[in-house]
């Protein structure tokens, strides 16, 4: 068990920002991820939609000989983790936006949360933020059409800066001092985030959190690969693979890629 792989699944490629803080973080392990780009947007889905693609994943991966799974996409995690958590039996780690850190940090006591309707829609996001940012003003966007742009490759076009330029704007005027990104797509748009931004606004996202969270997991429930050579990827996407391929070459890892009908 300790050597079968971290499974990972996402609506898509941006899951694969979540993945890179793990190989970084775990280079000793294998890695199995589902890029179930073809059903993208989830954010746009029902929750009983989004919880069906989430099991259809989960078993996907488990047939994968996966001894955890990372729920890497927000909106799987904020409508399907509780439910997987209880009908499967390997550890979950999911991802939720960081509004703790940013309600801590906060000296404008006003931050921002770009996420998916989805997500934002979702009772743990509710509960995530009553429970976190007392005595704050979230100001929460849904990033409408920002998934669609980045499945296409598209992170800096015309047609996504000026989206972003849409959405920031209203917080950029409330004063906002931290952008919580909600989606682990929009990692990809930092560099095109920080030129929109006024510098005094922190950007937070989860990925390396997350990392550290499945690292503690898989040493808690003694599931470390303690193998001393560099772990091996694999990619399965069932939408677009020079796409996805463009996400992987960025980091300097063994892996492959394929085209699945999954
Ligand atoms: C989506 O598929 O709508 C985005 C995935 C996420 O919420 O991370």
């Amino acid at each position: 068990m300790k050597n079968g792989p971290i499974g990972i699944f996402d609506s898509g490629v941006g899951g694969t920002s979540i993945w890179n803080e793990i190989q970084k973080l775990l280079p000793q392990e294998d890695t199995v991820y589902l890029a179930d780009s073809k059903n993208a947007p989830y954010g746009e889905k029902s929750s009983a939609e989004i919880l069906q693609l989430s099991i259809k994943n989960t078993k996907l991966l488990l047939d994968k000989g996966a001894k955890i799974i990372v729920v890497a996409c927000n909106t799987a995690t904020t409508n399907a983790i509780g439910y997987l958590r209880k009908n499967f039996d390997v550890p979950f780690i999911g991802i939720e936006p960081a509004i703790k850190p940013a309600a801590l940090q906060s000296r404008s006591k006003t931050v921002g949360v770009l996420a998916t309707k989805g997500t934002l829609a979702s009772s743990l996001f509710h509960s995530t933020s009553e429970n976190h940012a007392r005595g704050i003003t979230v100001m929460e966007r849904e990033g409408k059409g920002l998934v669609p742009l980045i499945e296409q490759g598209k992170v800096d076009s015309f047609e996504t800066r000026e989206l972003l330029r849409s959405y920031l704007e209203p917080m950029i005027e409330k004063g906002i001092d931290y952008l919580v990104l909600g989606c682990t797509h929009y990692p990809y748009l930092i560099p095109v985030l920080k030129e929109l931004l006024p510098e005094t606004v922190q950007i937070i996202d989860s990925g390396e959190a997350v990392a550290r969270q499945t690292k503690s997991i898989l040493e808690r429930n003694q599931l470390l690969n303690d193998s001393p050579t560099k772990g091996f990827h694999q990619f399965y996407t069932n939408g677009n693979l020079s796409v996805l391929d463009g996400f992987i070459k960025r980091s300097s890892v063994n892996y492959k890629t394929e085209k699945s009908d999954f």
